[in-house]
């Protein structure tokens, strides 16, 4: 329930304990302008809370602006803008989604948070934008905007202050990183906490998901490998981490890009070890007929730490 809707529910019951007390119409407009400046007054500390969401996807855009990183961390930042995190909805959102099935809306302007189930993963920065945020982007998409859906990813602030930590909230100022950083040089984010996942698989299995995400109106399913890596690898005794198959060095391309296809065949060629073994003969099932016959066993083993493919 957002504020607004929280003060209507308040003067529709005020109204009617005034009605009450008072028993007349005009009665009920004085006494309600007493009680809404009093009501004003105590729902300040709300309103701020609110205050917190952005309200226009340019708000939201430069809150989570990390172009400023590029000056100092140029070699990652450069990773990343080649990785698939840094384009978490190009492509993905614009055919169809908000077309077809129960997201559709007919107009931008219907469109609220709801509709985007999914940015829960893709563009979690969502949680903290509203309603109007949510038209806005519908409208990019509905318009076919690549230029502004360009600039809704995965960022640097994402995984280093949102999801740095899994209890609690983060602290504002405060990134998150795989160990401290007694000053950090930044204008805004001037402490570097060490991040107690980090380093650790569930730091990417809050997004690389487990199974159906049935907290929604439309359950959704998407990805679905941290659920592999968890139930699968680690009984078998598998004991490395996501960050140390896919981003060994800080590597902030995450490999596998699909967009480069001969790095993801030799990746995928290492990965997937294949021990073909043949063995030909003759076999003579009618006499003297020779049929030329051949055993063929193909093992491939997968070295992966979860099943592939996955999505
Ligand atoms: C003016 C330069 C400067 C800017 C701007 C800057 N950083 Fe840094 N950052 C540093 C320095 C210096 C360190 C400490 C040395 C290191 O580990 O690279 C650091 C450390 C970090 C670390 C911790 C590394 C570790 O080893 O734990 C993270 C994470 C980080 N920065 C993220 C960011 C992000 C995200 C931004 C943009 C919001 C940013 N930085 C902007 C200079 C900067
Ligand atoms: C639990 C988090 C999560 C949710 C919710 C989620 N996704 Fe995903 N999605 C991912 C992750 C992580 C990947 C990439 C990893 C992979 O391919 O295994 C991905 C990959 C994809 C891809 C393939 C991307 C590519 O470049 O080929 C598409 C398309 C996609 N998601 C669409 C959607 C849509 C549409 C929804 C909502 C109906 C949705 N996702 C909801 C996490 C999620
Ligand atoms: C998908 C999540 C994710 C995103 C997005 C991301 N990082 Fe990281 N970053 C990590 C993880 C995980 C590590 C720790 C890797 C390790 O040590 O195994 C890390 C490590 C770092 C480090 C320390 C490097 C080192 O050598 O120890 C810096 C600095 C950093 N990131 C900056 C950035 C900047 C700047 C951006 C944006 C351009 C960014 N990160 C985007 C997850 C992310
Ligand atoms: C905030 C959510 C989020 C976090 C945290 C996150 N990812 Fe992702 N990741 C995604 C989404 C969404 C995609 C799909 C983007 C696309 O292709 O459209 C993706 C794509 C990838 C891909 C490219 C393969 C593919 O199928 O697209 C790899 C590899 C990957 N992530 C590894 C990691 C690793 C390793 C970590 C932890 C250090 C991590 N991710 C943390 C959301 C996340
Ligand atoms: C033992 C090494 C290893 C571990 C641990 C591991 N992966 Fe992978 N992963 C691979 C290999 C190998 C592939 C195949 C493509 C390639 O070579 O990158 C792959 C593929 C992927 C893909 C592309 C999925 C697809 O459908 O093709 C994603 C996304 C991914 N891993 C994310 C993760 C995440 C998140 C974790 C941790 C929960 C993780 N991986 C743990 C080795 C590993």
């Amino acid at each position: 329930m957002d504020a607004r809707q929280n003060s209507n529910l308040f003067l529709n019951l005020l109204k009617s304990f005034c009605m009450a007390l008072f028993g007349s119409r005009k009665a009920v407009g004085i006494a309600g302008l007493g009680f809404l400046v009093f009501f004003l007054s105590i729902s300040a500390p709300s309103s701020n809370a609110s205050e917190k969401q952005a309200q226009t996807l340019q708000e939201l855009i430069s809150r989570y602006d990390t172009s400023r990183c590029k000056e100092c961390h140029e070699e990652i930042h450069d990773q990343w803008e080649k990785s698939h995190h840094a384009r978490s909805i190009m492509g993905i959102f614009m055919d169809r989604y908000l077309t077809k099935g129960v997201l559709s809306v007919k107009n931008p302007k219907e469109a609220t948070r709801k509709n985007f189930p999914c940015f829960k993963c893709h563009f979690p920065q969502m949680e903290h934008a509203s309603d109007r945020v949510a038209s806005e982007i519908a409208e990019a998409i509905l318009n076919k905007d690549k230029k502004t859906m360009k600039k809704l990813n995965i960022s640097c602030l994402v995984c280093h202050h949102d999801k740095g930590i899994v209890h609690g909230l983060p602290k504002a100022g405060m990134l998150y990183g795989p160990a401290d950083v007694k000053e950090h040089p930044d204008d805004h984010y001037k402490l570097v906490r060490k991040s107690p996942i980090m380093k650790r698989s569930v730091m990417c299995g809050q997004c690389h998901g487990l199974g159906p995400n049935l907290e929604f109106e439309h359950p959704v399913q998407c990805a679905t490998l941290y659920g592999s890596y968890l139930h699968a690898y680690i009984p078998s005794g598998g004991a490395k981490t996501c960050q140390e198959c896919h981003m060994e060095n800080a590597d902030h391309v995450c490999p596998p890009n699909f967009e480069d296809r001969k790095d993801v065949s030799r990746r995928l060629a290492q990965a997937l070890t294949l021990d073909v073994g043949t063995l030909s003969y003759s076999s003579q099932i009618t006499p003297r007929k020779f049929v030329p016959t051949v055993v063929v066993n193909v093992r491939i083993t997968s070295k992966a730490g979860h099943r592939i493919p996955d999505g």
